[in-house]
């Protein structure tokens, strides 16, 4: 498991917890109930320990999604506001403690300020959430520059791109090849869209890398990746894909959708191959050119 794909499940813990625990704080300074606020502490404590792992894993993965051709701009914003956000975390859980073992969260200035910092921390993590979003999709960022930035190829230092200006968006047309590879594409939809995008082009966040388009199927493995072997043919990614893939239940793919879901992917990478794809035609592939 690499630390992009921990990071994404991590991080539902503290906007759920945090966000909860600025609920029951602000509850109990309400309506006076002191059960909320021990609540509201424990969900806090379990929060700030959830973004800590969070930002760790964030931390460890951002090479990783910088090499991958994500705008720098838009991850140094998230890390940042998710070091705000631990930081503010941090901050209320310290306030929590120092006042309950006071005994002085029942006066009303207190328990008020306790609910003030859970709601700005809250506030906090939606904000950095809204920044991690904009990694996925940098359509929405308010940032200047970073849609465009993330609109060129990824990872450009591999092969720049000559015959494409980033600055057109290219419109969206009926791919041949995806009539062709009718079933192919159908079984990518379906398993493989959802980590890898639905153009094959993969997904920074995620982690899926390009499986589609010029980056894509290299022999050597993507910086950072975990597969090992080399993909020397066609046979390599059938194997590969069979074993690994989908990532998330490896092996579940029947034989027959493995090879339709490879022969999509060789077609689009320009080879010639039958949508059933025979062990025989794999092999005689060579992705090493
Ligand atoms: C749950 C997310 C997920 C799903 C679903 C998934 N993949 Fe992947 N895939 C990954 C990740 C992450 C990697 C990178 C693994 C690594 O670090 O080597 C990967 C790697 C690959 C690679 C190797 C890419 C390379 O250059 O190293 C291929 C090929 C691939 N996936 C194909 C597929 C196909 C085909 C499907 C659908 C049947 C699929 N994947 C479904 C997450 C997923």
């Amino acid at each position: 498991m690499n630390a992009s794909y921990l990071h994404h499940v991590v991080i539902h813990f503290p906007i759920a917890l945090l966000t909860v625990a600025a609920g029951a704080f602000v509850v109990a300074l309400l309506h006076g109930w002191p059960g909320w606020r021990h609540v509201g502490g424990v969900l806090l404590a379990l929060g700030t320990v959830a973004a800590l792992v969070a930002v760790i894993a964030g931390l460890m993965a951002q090479d990783r999604l910088l090499a991958l051709g994500v705008s720098e701009e838009a991850v140094n914003a998230h890390r940042n506001m998710g070091l705000i956000t631990l930081g503010l975390s941090l901050v209320t859980l310290a306030t929590w403690i120092a006042l309950a073992t006071k005994r002085r969260l029942h006066a009303l200035g207190p328990a008020a300020g306790v609910a003030v910092l859970a709601v700005v921390t809250a506030g906090s993590v939606t904000v950095t959430g809204h920044f991690g979003g904009t990694l996925l999709h940098p359509e929405i960022s308010p940032l200047p520059g970073v849609g465009a930035i993330a609109e060129a190829e990824p990872r450009p230092e591999d092969e720049p791109e000559v015959d494409e200006a980033p600055s057109e968006p290219e419109p969206i047309e009926p791919e041949p090849i995806e009539e062709e590879f009718a079933r192919g594409a159908e079984v990518f939809d379906e398993e493989c869209a959802a980590c890898h995008g639905p153009d094959g082009q993969g997904v920074p966040g995620v982690g899926g890398p390009p499986v589609m388009g010029t980056d894509a199927l290299q022999v050597d493995p993507p910086p950072d990746a975990d597969r090992e072997r080399r993909f020397e043919t066609g046979k390599d990614v059938l194997d590969y894909v069979g074993e690994t893939m989908p990532l998330d239940d490896p092996g579940g793919l029947a034989e027959e959708e493995n090879r339709q879901v490879v022969a999509y992917l060789l077609a689009d990478r320009g080879f010639d191959v039958s949508e059933e794809l025979t062990d025989e035609e794999a092999e005689a592939i060579s992705l090493d050119r």
